[in-house]
C-alpha cells in the first residue's frame, strides 16, 4: 500500500506551461476563482480551519500571518515567495516550482487579493536559473489569460508578479537579509523591529511565505479545508512535501500525509537504508534542527507529536544516516556548513560557529579533551541567547541533540 498522497502535488507533470487551458480544465486556478467570489475573510477562515503552518521552517500559523498582513492600513503592500531553499537536504520547493509553477502563481495571487497587495515577488535561489526562466514564462502566459494583470477574471482586482534572483547565501533566506539583498545591499540580517510585515520591501509591509505555503493555500482554496485536512492520518491534518536523502534506497521528493511514522517514511517510502538496516538517526527539518535517534522512529510525523519530543518538521527535509555513519563525522559536516554560512555580523555566531567546528574536528581526529567537549555547551547556549538571527540561534541545535541522544558514542572521541 502506498503511503504517499497527492493533494499539493496533484498536477505534477500533468501539463506543460503552454497548456494553461488544460491546466484550468483539470481544476487549476479554481481556488483563485473561489477566492474572488467569496472574499478575503473566507480565505482566512479556510486557512485557519486547515491549521496550515508556514513551510519555511518556523511553522508559524499561516492564517495569523495573513490576518496581520490584511490588517495593515498602508495602501501599498507586497507579498513575497521565499524560494531561496538554502537548508541542506531540502529540495522540495524546486520541485513545486518546476513541476507545477501555476500553483505557486495561483497561491501568491490568492495571497495578494486576501491581504490587499498590489504586487508579488518570487525570490528564487540563484542556482535554480532554469526554474526562474520557466516561472517568468508562466507569469507571462497567466497574464495573457487574464489570471494576472489588470482586472483579473473580470473583477476589480489587479495584481502583477515579478521574479527575482537570490543573492546566493543561505542567510538570504532569512526575511530581513532577503529584503536587504533585494534592495541591493549586502545580504545580511538586520535587527527586527520593524519586522518585514511592518516595513519590508521598498519600506512597505511585506508578507513573506515559503513556496509550499502558497501551494498549500491554493490547494486548500481549490478543494476546501475539509478535503485537505482529511488526507492526514491518526488525527493529524493535511500533508507535507518532504525531501528524503542520505543513506536511503529511494531518495526524492514525496508528498506524505501528516501522521505517518518516521519508520514508515524510511522503510515504505524510502525503501530502507543502503545497508538495509532501519537506520541510526535522521535529521528532520534541515541542518538547524535536532537529530532523531532510531529509538524514536515510531513517532508520528506531525507538528504536535514532533514538538512533544523536541523534534522539528522544519523545511521538510529528512536526511537518513545508517549504522556506518559516525555521529561526530555528521556533526563535522553540519558545523562546517554553519561556519561557512555565518555572515559574520555578530560576534557570538561568527566566533561560536568557528570554535564549535574546531572542537568537533578535534573530536573526529580523536584529539579533543573533556574540557573542550564541555565548552560546546557553554558556547552553544551563548549563541542561542545572543545571536542576532535564526542562523546563529539554531546552529548548535544538532550538536546539543547529539549530546542528548548519542553521548556515549561522542565520549569515545574524547582523548582523556
Ligand atoms: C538562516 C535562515 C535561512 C532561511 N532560509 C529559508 C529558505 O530558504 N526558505 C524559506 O522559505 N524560509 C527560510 N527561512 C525562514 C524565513 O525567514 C521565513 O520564516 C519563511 O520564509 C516564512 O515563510 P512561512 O511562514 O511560509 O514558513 C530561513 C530562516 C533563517 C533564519
Ligand atoms: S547570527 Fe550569524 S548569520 Fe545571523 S546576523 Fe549574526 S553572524 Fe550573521
Amino acid at each position: 500500500m502506498t503511503k504517499t498522497c497527492s493533494m499539493i502535488s496533484e498536477y505534477f507533470d500533468k501539463y506543460s506551461i503552454k497548456e494553461i487551458d488544460k491546466y484550468m480544465e483539470m481544476g487549476g486556478f479554481s481556488g483563485l476563482k473561489k477566492t474572488l467570489d467569496k472574499g478575503p475573510d473566507f480565505v482566512i477562515e479556510e486557512l485557519k480551519a486547515s491549521e496550515l503552518r508556514g513551510r519555511g521552517g518556523a511553522a508559524y500559523p499561516a492564517y495569523k500571518k495573513w490576518t496581520a498582513a490584511k490588517a495593515r492600513p498602508e495602501e501599498v503592500k507586497y507579498v513575497l515567495v521565499n524560494a531561496d531553499e538554502g537548508e541542506p537536504g531540502t529540495f522540495k520547493d524546486r520541485d513545486l516550482l518546476a513541476r507545477d509553477p501555476y500553483k505557486i502563481i495561483e497561491g501568491l495571487t490568492i495571497a495578494g487579493y486576501t491581504v490587499g497587495a498590489c504586487e508579488g515577488y518570487i525570490y528564487i535561489r540563484e542556482e535554480y536559473d532554469d526554474i526562474r526562466r520557466q516561472i517568468i514564462e508562466a507569469i507571462a502566459i497567466a497574464k495573457d489569460n487574464n489570471l494576472l494583470g489588470n482586472n483579473i477574471l473580470g473583477t476589480e482586482f489587479s495584481f502583477n508578479i515579478k521574479a527575482y534572483t537570490g543573492a546566493g547565501a543561505y542567510v538570504c533566506g532569512e526575511n530581513t537579509a532577503l529584503i536587504e539583498s533585494m534592495h541591493g545591499n549586502v545580504g545580511r540580517p538586520r535587527v527586527k523591529r520593524p519586522r518585514v510585515g511592518e516595513r519590508g520591501l521598498f519600506g512597505k509591509p511585506t508578507m513573506v511565505n515559503n513556496v509550499e505555503t502558497y501551494a498549500c493555500a491554493a490547494t486548500i482554496m481549490n478543494h476546501g479545508s475539509d478535503a485537505y485536512s482529511s488526507v492526514g492520518l491518526n488525527g493529524h491534518k493535511g500533508s507535507k512535501m518532504i525531501s528524503l536523502c542520505g543513506n536511503i534506497m529511494r531518495p526524492g521528493v514525496y508528498e506524505v500525509p501528516f501522521g505517518i511514522t518516521v519508520k514508515e517514511i524510511i522503510e515504505e517510502i524510502g525503501g530502507g537504508t543502503r545497508d538495509l538496516s532501519l537506520g541510526k538517526f535522521i535529521q528532520s527539518g534541515g541542518a538547524s534542527c535536532p537529530l532523531i535517534p532510531y529509538t524514536h522512529f515510531d513517532t508520528e510525523y506531525g507538528y504536535h507529536t514532533f514538538d512533544d519530543n523536541g523534534f522539528s518538521i522544519g523545511s521538510g527535509s529528512i536526511v537518513v544516516a545508517n549504522g556506518n555513519v559516525r555521529v561526530v563525522d555528521y556533526l563535522s559536516a553540519v558545523t562546517s556548513f554553519f561556519e561557512h554560512e555565518s555572515c559574520g555580523k555578530c560576534t557570538p555566531c561568527r566566533e561560536g560557529t568557528k570554535r564549535i567546528h574546531e572542537i568537533i574536528d578535534d573530536m573526529c581526529a580523536g584529539s579533543a579533551s573533556m574540557a573542550q567537549y564541555q565548552r560546546i555547551n557553554k558556547i552553544s547556549h551563548t549563541m542561542i541567547k545572543t545571536s542576532l538571527c535564526g542562523l546563529g540561534q539554531t546552529a548548535p541545535t544538532a550538536i546539543l541533540s547529539a549530546m542528548k541522544h548519542f553521548e556515549p558514542e561522542l565520549l569515545e572521541s574524547i582523548e582523556d
